[in-house]
């Protein structure tokens, strides 16, 4: 290291390390932003001592006693002082010491003065440091040994200041490890205010740079308020100093977005909207801040794998990027520009986070289908706002209109409305409609019904006692009946052991039967229930006829031996999809990149669905590739297997778990061969063996909502099935075109052209009802009351534009309600599109018309008809998707605006 005092930031982060280490520290790597382990009281790392909790709490053994890092925090109630202050960011990082159980006040307060006065050259004359001075809820009195340490560095009295526990005590939360903290101030001189000493007033002339936090105690906060104090196993130290509030200081700055980590990011700003930063206009100011800020926060998050949606971190990740677009438009950016602070994010912070750079490319593809996505509606969310901020009022049910269709986060409504001073009341509102939201999507996918009994009281009341889950090993269970309930019409049995799979983790329940000991059969199961490990049993009389109750003679008492039989075949061919869902999830991940998460799955007898993070459509190609190397692993016969181990060892290993998912501490791991190629926390039941999975077939690759894509596939029986009905048809074809299977596609060519310009056209082929059920629904006007519509909007190759009207007519009313269709059928080098709408849909403000000229616009077209009816033609068929998503855009406006 040079002996010339550090100035940049490198140079700062650096210095501070360093000379920990040469005390002996072991330097740590910074964790990740996202918590390793669940933590109820943080979504994100806000400070350097967060990933150490366990140390300091006695959990977990530390690789060294004394230890000192480098953090990058993210502070989410920050969010909205950014810009607005000199200081305030959301992404930063933090510099700290720690020590546990090792050295204490004396030691920590010397070598604070050292570094301080030493390393970064601060002159000791107008360094301040304050104290903890007692308080008398807390019952502690001054922190005299503090004092005493000072003293003996060599500070005057007259710098040493008490203050009181809202400055000078530190908790992470109401419960845990806490304590006294001293902190060392600057004195930046009479200029920055009037103040002459830290804790005076509010002015900026003493500012604090390090936080040292003396853990000593263990705090329990009562309902009453009131806490306790006790001491903790050991005393520990744990330190905190901002790097940027640091550059600023050394670079004698007066706020920190004019540090070297920030020049670029403002510069950038200014390239791109033509203004310039500090000329007088505070607004063009704040946003250029903003977008310095959010932007590092967008991509060091992306960087460690959260990903934009409508949930925790994903949903603070959207905020900072909508807030960042909508910031950048206002001071005249044009077009997308977030990919631009990305690279100058990742030039400027690169050398000290390699994964942002190794992670550009992916982080990319997220920042741009986001500001894509949220572009697309920004222009009309943007003009309703200003609508209504012109006429002075914005409600609940207008922030959940704009959230709802034009994807914008309440908080950036109301921010908004603020800046023109306009009050905002409708949070409860807004509250209410949210939540009115949540409950239809969950009435909406809710299974079973319990008689409006939760699952657990289900469980509980047929007998109290847990059953225990023998399914893992077992098909079937000789066991005992533990009790029975009847409710509703139905019959609820509990048995001491289960083999049955209880529905969770996306596998299904088991089917079987109940059997008595003569051998005969009692009763069908029908359904499970589950109340976290336990279960209830829904059963029906074998013979599967009557009203659901068994009939007296075989009714079942406690205490009564049975054998509880699983389905097999069933059971078997569940577990070959889930096995076979583990190697597509790994498989994807290594061909499309480590932001692949799963987002949802649904491990049936028949086949497999599997959800996942990615913003874009596979590629046959990618398709092709994904399927290729899961077969791969089917042929390589690979064990399966599961092995019991501790969540902290899963996650060394490397295993894949749900983000936010609670595992306990100890977990259940699936692991494929050697575990190299996957190794996922699941509870669910697997194959023995890879090979028993046959072979892999995928089925549909369609996207499931915005960023997450859906796969369907087959495996076993079922996709053998499917290749020879594929066969078959093949062979039909070939028959009928009088050729062998191999010319069949040569012979097809053959015979359209020859029909071109002659009369015959093959009928097309147009699955309507499969269109039909695709329909999503847009547009739940939550102000007039109008339902959601269904929408179709799709593409139908090779029919010919005068087939539309009639096929688009049919689609619309196998709808469940009045909707609308847009259909748009590419050939070589046209595109025709039709648009059908119910007329109470055309009452909303939906017209065929509008919306097939907003399409055609696209594709170069133009056209015409009723409200009800409209078709136009274009002249670009490589856009056809781009007209579609025209079209739906302009559903959703009309609907909306
Ligand atoms: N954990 C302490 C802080 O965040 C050092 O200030």
């Amino acid at each position: 290291m040079s002996t010339s005092l550090p100035v940049t930031s490198d140079e700062i982060r650096e210095t501070f390390l360093r000379f920990f280490e040469e005390h002996g520290s072991r330097r740590l790597a910074s964790a990740s932003l996202v918590p390793a382990q669940h933590d109820p009281s943080v979504m994100l790392t806000t400070a350097g001592m967060h990933p150490l909790k366990p140390y300091f709490l006695g959990a977990d053994t530390p690789p060294s006693k004394r230890l000192t890092s480098c953090q990058k925090c993210f502070r989410t109630p920050d969010i909205d002082n950014v810009g607005v202050t000199a200081r305030h960011l959301t992404c930063f990082e933090m510099l700290g010491n720690f020590s546990i159980g090792d050295y204490f006040k004396r030691e920590a307060i010397a070598f604070a003065w050292e570094l301080t006065v030493k390393g970064f050259g601060f002159d000791p004359e107008k360094v301040f440091v304050t104290v903890f001075g007692g308080d008398e809820a807390l019952g502690l009195g001054v922190d005299q040994e503090s004092i005493d340490f000072w003293l003996e560095v060599g500070v005057p009295r007259e710098r040493i200041i008490e203050l009181g526990r809202e400055d000078n005590f530190w908790q992470a939360g109401p419960n845990g490890p806490c304590g006294p903290c001293t902190e060392l101030y600057l004195d930046r001189g009479p200029e920055y205010g009037p103040a002459t000493k830290p804790g005076e007033d509010e002015s900026d002339r003493f500012m604090e740079f390090w936080n040292l936090v003396l853990m000593q105690y263990e705090q329990t906060t009562h309902d009453d308020g009131t806490s306790t104090l006790k001491p903790l196993p050991t005393n520990n130290i744990d330190t905190g100093m901002g790097l940027n509030r640091m550059a600023m200081l050394l670079q004698g700055k007066e706020t920190i977005f004019e540090t070297d980590q920030f020049v670029p990011l403002i510069a950038l700003g200014e390239e791109l909207s033509g203004k310039t930063y500090e000329s007088g206009d505070e607004a063009v100011d704040r946003a250029m801040r903003i977008l310095a800020d959010h932007t590092r926060g967008m991509t060091f998050l992306i960087s460690d794998g959260v990903v934009p949606s409508n949930e925790d971190r994903g949903y603070v990740l959207r905020r900072l990027m909508r807030r960042a677009v909508v910031q950048g438009r206002r001071i005249g950016i044009e077009g997308e520009f977030l990919g631009r602070y990305l690279d100058a994010v990742v030039d400027v912070m690169g050398a000290a986070y390699p994964e942002l750079v190794e992670r550009r490319e992916e982080i990319r593809t997220w920042v741009t289908a986001e500001e894509q996505g949220f572009g697309r509606t920004l222009t009309a969310g943007l003009k309703l706002l200003e609508g209504l901020l012109e006429a002075g009022t914005v409600s609940g049910a207008d922030a959940f209109l704009l959230h709802d269709t034009h994807g914008f986060p309440v908080e950036l409504t109301v921010e908004l409305a603020e800046e023109r001073e306009i009050a905002w009341t409708g949070q409860d509102e807004f509250d209410r409609l949210m939540a009115d939201q949540r409950d239809r999507s969950k009435a909406g996918s809710r299974r079973g019904d319990h008689g409006g009994a939760s699952a657990g009281s289900i469980a509980s009341l047929v007998a109290p006692t847990p059953t225990e889950f023998t399914g893992y090993a077992a098909l079937e269970q000789h066991t005992t009946v533990a009790g029975i309930l009847e409710r509703d019409g139905k019959t609820y049995l509990k048995l001491a052991e289960s083999p049955f799979y209880p529905e969770g983790g996306g596998q299904v329940s088991d089917g079987g039967t109940i059997v008595l000991e003569d051998g005969s059969e009692a009763a069908t199961v029908v359904g499970l229930v589950r109340a976290g490990d336990d279960q209830a049993i829904l059963v029906q009389p074998a013979d599967g006829v009557g009203d659901g109750r068994l009939s007296a003679d075989v009714a079942f008492r406690s205490g009564q031996a049975v054998v509880a039989r699983v389905d097999r075949k069933a059971r078997h061919a569940t577990e070959c999809n889930h096995t076979a869902t583990h190697l597509l999830h790994a498989a994807l991940r290594e061909r499309l990149g480590d932001h692949v998460h799963q987002a949802g799955s649904a491990v049936r007898p028949d086949k497999l669905r599997f959800d996942f993070s990615h913003p874009g459509k596979l590629t046959p190609e990618d398709v092709r590739w994904v399927e290729d190397r899961v077969n791969e692993r089917v042929l390589a016969a690979d064990p399966v297997r599961a092995i019991t181990t501790t969540l902290d060892e899963a996650r060394a290993m490397g295993a894949q778990a749900l983000f936010g998912e609670k595992y306990g501490d100890v977990v259940r791991m699936v692991e494929v061969g050697d575990g190299e190629f996957s190794r996922e926390l699941c509870g669910g039941t697997h194959v023995r063996n890879t090979a028993e999975i046959g072979v892999f077939k995928i089925t549909t690759e369609t996207s499931s909502s915005a960023n997450v894509r859906r796969v369907e596939a087959i495996t076993g029986p079922v996709a053998v099935d499917f290749l020879r009905e594929r066969d078959a048809v093949l062979d039909e074809i070939s028959e009928a075109a009088k050729v062998p299977a191999g010319q069949v596609v040569e012979r097809i060519a053959k015979l359209r052209d020859d029909a071109k310009g002659g009369a015959a056209k093959a009928a097309p082929v147009v699955d309507e009802s499969a269109l039909a059920a695709e329909a999503i629904e847009v547009g739940g006007d939550a102000v007039g009351g109008g339902a959601p519509v269904p929408v179709v909007v799709a593409r139908v190759e090779n029919v010919p534009p005068k087939e539309l009207p009639a096929i688009a007519d049919r689609v619309k009313g196998k709808l469940g309600a009045p909707g609308v269709v847009v259909l748009a059928s590419p050939s070589e080098d046209k595109v025709a599109l039709i648009v059908a709408v119910g007329p109470e849909v055309v009452e909303r403000g939906v017209k065929a018309g509008d919306i097939v000229k907003a399409a055609a616009a696209v594709v170069g077209g133009g056209g015409g008809g009723k409200p009800t009816m409209a078709q136009a033609g274009g002249k670009d068929p490589a856009k056809t998707d781009d007209a579609l998503r025209a079209a739906h855009d302009a559903i959703v406006a009309a609907l909306g605006g």
